[in-house]
Order: C-alpha cells, then structure tokens, then sequence
C-alpha cells in the first residue's frame, strides 16, 4: 500500500498526487514510469514519475482524468492508498551533458517533460522550457519549471503568456539558433508537429511515446511501436525515441483500440454513482435532496 500524503489541483482535469513510496524515490532517473493498480480489479496504467523526494520517501504523480481509472485515482484523497505502484520501468532518458536543451510540453506533457528538465539542469545543462494550454488555469507546473532555466509559456486563447501554440515558439527559438537537443512530449499530433518543424533545423529530437501498456515489462506486446522501420516495445525500449523516425500515424490508431471499452467503463462508472430513484448526487442535490437524504437512499 503506499499512502498518499498531498494532493494538489493542478487544473481543471490535472490533479498531483505525492505518495509513500520510499525506495522508488531513490532509484528513479528521468524518463521513468511507474504502472499503478489503484486496488484489488482495477486495471494497470502507466504514470510518469513526475518527481521524487528521497529524504522524505516520497513520488509525485501528475494524473490527467481522461477515462474510468484516471478518474478513480484523481478521486482518491490524502490518507487514501494506491495498492500497488511497480516500478521505475523504462530507460532513463538520453541527457544532453552540456548545452542548451528545449523542452516542449503540452498538456499533461508538461509533467512527463519536467522530470527530464530537472536532470539536465543538474547537469549543468541550460534548459528552456516551452509549455502550453489552452488558457491560463491549463497551464502546469510553471513555477517548478522555471526553477530549471528560463520558461516560455503559450495558451492558445492568448490569456496568459504568449498567444498561440507551443510551436510558434519554439521556431522564434531555433531561428535565433544555439539549441542543441529538443525534448517533446504531449498529445500524438503536437509530437508530430513539433518533429516535423524541428526536422529542416537538424537538431536531436526526443519524444516520449503514450503507448497502451499493459505490463509494462516487454511481455504483452501491448506498447508495441513502430520506430525506424522496426518494431519496439515502448516499455523496455523506451518510452523516448528518436522523434524523426518515429511511426506517428500507427501510434495513433493504436491507441484508439479499446475505445468502445473505455466508454463502457465510463458509462458504468457514471451509473454507479448514481442514487437509485434521485439520480447522480449532483442532481439529487439540486432538486432539494439534503445530503442526510441521500445517503439513506444509498444504504
Ligand atoms: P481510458 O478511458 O481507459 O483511456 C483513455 C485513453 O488513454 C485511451 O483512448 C488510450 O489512448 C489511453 N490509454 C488507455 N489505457 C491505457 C494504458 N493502459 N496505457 C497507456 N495509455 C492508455 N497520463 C497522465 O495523466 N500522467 C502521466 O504522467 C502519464 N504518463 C504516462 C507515461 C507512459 C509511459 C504512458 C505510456 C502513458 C502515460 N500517461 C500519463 C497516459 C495514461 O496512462 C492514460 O491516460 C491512462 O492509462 C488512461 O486510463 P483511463 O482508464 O483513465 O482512460
Ligand atoms: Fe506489455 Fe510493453 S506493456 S510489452
Ligand atoms: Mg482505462
């Protein structure tokens, strides 16, 4: 069991969770992941190791709540407990040892990216990170990151930051030269997109790859991806691959597989939680129903 010890709100569907998990704290590196099993019947999901604190035991896992266990995990509370946390799976990322390093995120993105910025900057590495959201309450960890080196925010309304997308950005940043290695992660298209303006420049690229994942230990096959031609396991052979031959189109149908499955568990999930004869809380609630009310229509 390892206990949950802060939960933070990050944005409207961004929670940070930081757990007991002592001796993952001393062994993760940058790049890693964990697969999580919140309790006994609940599925495995790849989460990043978005940082760690060895003196205090701990691991901060930033969850986006997109389907049914990203949704029970966001839900859980201090005091709560996560079963299961295996781990740290992957191969620790390739860091530039001097120089200066992008780091591009998007979305969630930004939490996968973080760990990677810290381990450059203590390098001795200059990092600039580029991150985005679509308004201002999207954007994450901003303030962590610029602990790390200089921060160029976006938000696609224009609300914070700059105007536009992560990409504008980062070509200012290229033009102006000097930038050694790029490091991307978020969404399949924004991965695609940022490679594709990266690749007239020449310069490394490295994107972390969200495959569907299962073990987690190259036995599945479940991650497979498609990189150079070859088939690879982005559990053990990554989860970070040269972003210029990376199959971006199979990555993204793949991970479309199950999708009849996950809106079956959402939909179940909804119906749980619904109070026979007053429907979801939220509804009995606002026909007058008093909490004291609902919960005997529950017993
Ligand atoms: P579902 O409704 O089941 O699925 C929603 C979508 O998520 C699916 O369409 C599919 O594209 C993807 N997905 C579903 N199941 C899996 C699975 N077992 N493995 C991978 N993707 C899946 N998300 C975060 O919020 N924070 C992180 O730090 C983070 N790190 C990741 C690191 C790695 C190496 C990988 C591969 C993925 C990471 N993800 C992270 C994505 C996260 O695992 C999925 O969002 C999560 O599994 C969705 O589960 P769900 O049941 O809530 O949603
Ligand atoms: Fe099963 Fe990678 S998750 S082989
Ligand atoms: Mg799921």
């Amino acid at each position: 069991m390892n206990l949950i010890v802060e939960k933070t709100l990050l944005s409207p569907n961004v929670t940070r969770l930081v757990v007991e998990a002592p001796r993952l704290a001393q062994v993760r590196q940058p790049g890693q992941f964990v697969i999580v099993r919140l309790g006994p019947g609940s599925e495995r999901i790849p989460l990043t190791i978005a940082d760690a604190d060895a003196e205090r035991g701990t691991i901060s896992l930033v969850i986006q709540a997109v389907g049914k266990s990203t949704m029970d995990l966001t839900e859980l509370e201090v005091g709560g407990s996560i079963q299961d946390i295996a781990g740290p799976l992957g191969r620790p990322t390739e860091l530039l040892e001097s120089g200066h390093a992008v780091c591009v995120g998007g979305g969630v993105g930004t939490a996968v990216v973080y760990p990677i910025a810290q381990g450059l900057h203590a390098k001795g590495v200059r990092v600039t990170s580029v991150i985005g959201g679509r308004s201002r309450e999207w954007v994450i960890l901003e303030d962590e990151l610029r602990a790390q080196g200089e921060v160029v925010t976006c938000t696609d309304d224009g609300s914070y930051g700059r105007p536009g997308f992560v990409t504008q950005a980062l070509k200012d940043l290229l033009d102006a030269g000097g930038i050694d290695a790029v490091y991307a992660v978020g969404p399949v298209p924004m991965m695609r997109a940022v490679t594709e303006l990266v690749r007239p420049y020449g310069v490394p690229i490295t994107v972390s790859l969200n495959a569907i994942m299962v073990d987690g230990t190259g036995m599945c096959g479940g991650c497979r991806v498609s990189v150079g031609g070859e088939t690879r396991y982005a559990c053990v052979d990554g989860p970070e691959f040269d972003g210029y031959i990376v199959d971006y189109r199979q990555l993204a149908d793949r991970l479309t597989t199950y999708r009849g499955f996950e809106q079956d568990a959402l939909e179940r999930r909804a119906a749980a939680c619904r109070i026979p004869g007053l429907g979801t809380l939220a509804e009995a609630m606002s026909a007058g129903t008093t909490a004291a009310a609902a919960t005997e229509a529950v017993r």
